[in-house]
């Protein structure tokens, strides 16, 4: 009988091909037990992707877990002897909190790991292998490519203090240039320091475009070497005939404190996040074995699941150009941006602001609009449902939705304030009352204040809850003032400025970003905005 693997799920498909390609390569299958001491985990915090993890005790009374992650356990076990490489393959569920469904997920996980005496060509092969895993998958890929050592070496060359590093990088990581600048600023970095952390989100393109334009920005023998090294591998892949889908992209900063080398993410067409992460991780297998240095990537099985779903509808406009899916804030927002959008020929036959339609289209144009309340813009963005949209910071940073922030529009503009009563004195003896629509600003906000407070969720008319003694003050936005004057409430702090941002999808800036870039040019000329692509 001969095997059809047509009737399989891609997943399934997937994972056959790859358990080939694996072997062919050396690698030998790691069997891993069902369940780990909890104590690997409780000990390795900074390696985890969450602190949550699914715990409970054996027969014995010893604490277990359910694995959170496979390279934690991998790397504990597989001791290699000096001078060796072991090179192992897996295929486990891991198991972690989703933010979507708002608990625990099963999630299906292949990879490689490669622990002990990594050199050059080990790490190529690696590379190459998750190159081969995304081709498997028979879908159009992207490989994105960076290297920590670059990043880390920019921070330490411009004197960034380690108290800046986070927020730095976390605007890098956004390529968020306009929010960088201010950090940096803030940071009290130089003149020329700022101007070379910025540059840091435009690197990304073609390996030989970026190396070059990179070339003048390395100001340490760290980032030196890094470049270096990406060269050597990006070449070596090349004359594999395997360099056509890569990318460099020097603002990819993946977890800090578990990667230290070579970093890389992979995306499928379709697909609206990385399927596969991997990277060097010389810092956790030194942890176990002395010396030691690491590679290994994970591909997420599951997400394959989607790709065996139909087709979105036409996906190309008129002459074939590509269609781009923006998420407009139903309102005034929404109606501003798209009034700028058409006068830069991106405007829809239909009347815009008589339809009560929620698509509407100009597949000439190549743009189709959604039209959503202006809370769920960042959630269609992030899922890939729009590849681009509008939407005001504040319920932006509410969300922590994991997308690129290009460009502030500078329209909307307002402030996020904690307000109280005029005549409102603070006793941090007390626990302060907080009500909000905006829950995890303002306890950020608080935390890093280290008051203990206790939070109020409303959803509208904020103003109210100190007046009827609900709460002792609220975080909200402030415009001009007069809703907080006219009850008499008054600003006592704030702290973060508003304004519309225009965000992309990750994945689709890698698949229409010809597209994206072309209308955020055009939207840039025509707001006060401040981009830095
Ligand atoms: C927002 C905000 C304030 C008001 C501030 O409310 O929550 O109440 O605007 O604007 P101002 O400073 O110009 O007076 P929104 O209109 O969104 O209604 P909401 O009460 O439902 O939140």
């Amino acid at each position: 009988m001969e095997l059809d693997l047509n009737i399989l799920k891609p997943q399934e498909r997937v994972s056959f091909q790859l358990r080939v390609l694996y072997e062919k390569a050396g690698y030998r299958k790691y069997h891993m037990s069902r369940f780990e001491e909890y104590g690997l985990y409780q000990e390795n915090r900074s390696f985890l992707p969450s602190e949550q993890v699914i715990t409970f005790t054996d027969l014995d009374g010893r604490l277990l877990a359910l694995k959170p992650d496979v390279t934690l356990s991998i790397a504990k076990n597989a001791q290699a002897a000096p001078g060796e490489c072991a090179r192992y393959y897996y295929s486990e569920n891991v198991y972690r909190p989703s933010e979507e469904s708002h608990t625990f997920r099963e999630i299906r996980q292949m990879g490689l790991e490669c622990i002990g005496a990594v050199d050059d060509r080990r790490e190529e092969q690696a590379l190459s292998l998750a190159v081969d895993s995304l081709a498997a998958t028979g879908t159009p890929w992207v490989m994105e490519l960076s290297h920590m050592g670059f990043v880390t070496g920019l921070l330490d060359a411009v004197g960034a203090p380690e108290s800046a590093r986070p927020r730095l990088l976390r605007c890098v990581r956004d390529k968020n240039g306009h929010e960088l600048r201010k950090a940096a600023e803030a940071a009290g970095l130089s003149r020329q320091g700022i101007d070379a952390l910025c540059r840091l989100p435009g690197l990304s393109g073609a390996w030989e475009e970026v190396l070059s334009a990179a070339d003048g920005l390395a100001l340490n023998a760290s980032m030196g070497a890094a470049l270096a090294e990406l060269r050597t591998i990006c070449a070596a892949l090349e004359e594999e005939g395997k360099s056509g889908s890569l990318k460099l992209d020097l603002s990819l900063v993946n977890d800090i404190d578990y990667y230290n080398g070579l970093v890389f993410q992979g995306f499928l067409q379709g697909l609206p996040r990385p399927v596969l992460k991997g990277g060097r991780y010389d810092p956790l297998a030194d942890k176990f074995t002395p010396g030691a240095r690491a590679i290994g990537f994970a591909l997420y099985l599951d997400e394959l699941e989607r790709l065996s779903a139909p087709e979105p509808p036409v996906e190309r406009g008129a002459g074939e150009q590509v269609m781009l899916n923006v998420a407009l804030p139903k309102g005034r927002l929404g109606d501003k941006v798209y009034d700028l959008l058409s006068g830069v020929g991106y405007g829809c036959p239909e009347n815009y602001s008589d339809t009560r339609k929620l698509v509407v289209e100009n597949p000439r144009a190549g743009i189709r609009y959604f039209l959503v309340k202006p809370s769920d813009v960042a959630i269609y963005v992030e899922h890939g449902a729009a590849d681009i949209g509008i939407v005001g910071k504040d319920i932006l940073e509410e969300s922590g939705a994991d997308v690129y922030e290009l460009l502030d529009t500078g329209l909307g503009k307002c402030r996020m304030c904690v307000a109280g009563p005029e005549d409102f004195t603070d006793d941090p003896g007390r626990t302060l009352r907080v009500a909000t629509k905006f829950v995890s600003i303002a306890k950020r906000y608080f935390a890093d204040q280290g008051r203990d407070i206790d939070i109020i969720k409303l959803n509208g008319s904020i103003e109210l809850a100190p007046i009827l003694g609900l709460s002792d003050v609220i975080v909200d936005i402030v415009e001009t003032g007069t809703t907080l004057k006219e009850n008499h409430l008054k600003v006592l702090r704030e702290f973060m400025p508003i304004s519309a941002r225009f965000i992309a999808n990750k994945a689709s800036f890698q698949f229409k970003h010809r597209e994206i870039e072309a209308l955020l040019k055009k939207l840039a000329e025509v707001t006060e905005s401040d981009s830095h692509l």
